[in-house]
């Protein structure tokens, strides 16, 4: 029996692969938005015997996000969680992060948390049902050099984070952010 879907972006490696694979064994189909093949984390997922669906999707196109949350909504169950977990870590001084690159990462980073949560809230205030978590990083709390732009954008998701939870806890949706520290996948 399944408990809904969980969407997943940047599921395709790393940490978001292990949490696709925690929440299938949890009972949730997976839904996985990353810019390069999960095949891997299909195969992972479908031996669960949970369904799976993927796409290659660009977290920061709001043409392509939208669509993958109607190609979501017609492959598997309703979305209960969405995981805003796709980011970039480029390791630059300040000296070096030029202002495309700042943009960059922040576009992915943020823009990418902001696009999914305008794609997949609508269907979650529908139902009053729905977990937003957004993956930040402990780098906000240490003294880390050469990661201004990405530090900055985490910041912005842990501020999104608690705007989302205040606008939209009286339609059951909460959002919390998760900040892990150095992990290796
Ligand atoms: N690994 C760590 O030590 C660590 C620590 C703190 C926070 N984090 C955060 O955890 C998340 C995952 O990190 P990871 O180490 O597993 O990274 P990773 O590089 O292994 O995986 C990131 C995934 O995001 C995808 N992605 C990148 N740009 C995308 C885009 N525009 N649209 C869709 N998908 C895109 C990549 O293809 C990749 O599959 C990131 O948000 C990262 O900032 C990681």
């Amino acid at each position: 029996m399944s408990k809904g879907t969980a969407v997943i972006t940047g599921a395709a490696n790393g940490i978001g692969q292990a949490y696709a694979q925690r929440l299938a064994a949890d009972g949730f189909d997976i839904a996985v938005a990353d810019v390069v093949d999960a095949s891997t984390t299909k195969a992972l997922i479908e031996a669960t015997g949970r369904k799976f669906f993927s796409a290659l999707v660009d977290v920061t196109s709001p043409e392509s996000t939208l669509q993958f949350a109607a190609d979501v909504a017609a492959n598997l169950p309703p979305v209960v969680a969405l995981v805003n977990n796709a980011g970039i870590y480029p390791w630059k001084s300040f000296a070096d992060t030029d202002y495309a690159l700042w943009r960059k990462v922040l576009s992915v980073n943020l823009d990418g948390a902001f696009l999914m949560s305008k794609a997949f809230i609508p269907g979650m205030k529908e139902r009053n049902l729905g977990r937003i978590v957004n993956v930040a990083s402990s780098t906000l709390w240490l003294n880390v050099p050469d990661m201004s732009a990405y530090i900055a954008s985490k910041g912005g998701v842990i501020g999104l984070t608690r705007a989302l939870a205040s606008e939209f806890g009286a339609s059951g949706i909460t959002a919390n952010a998760i900040a892990p520290g150095l992990t290796n996948r």
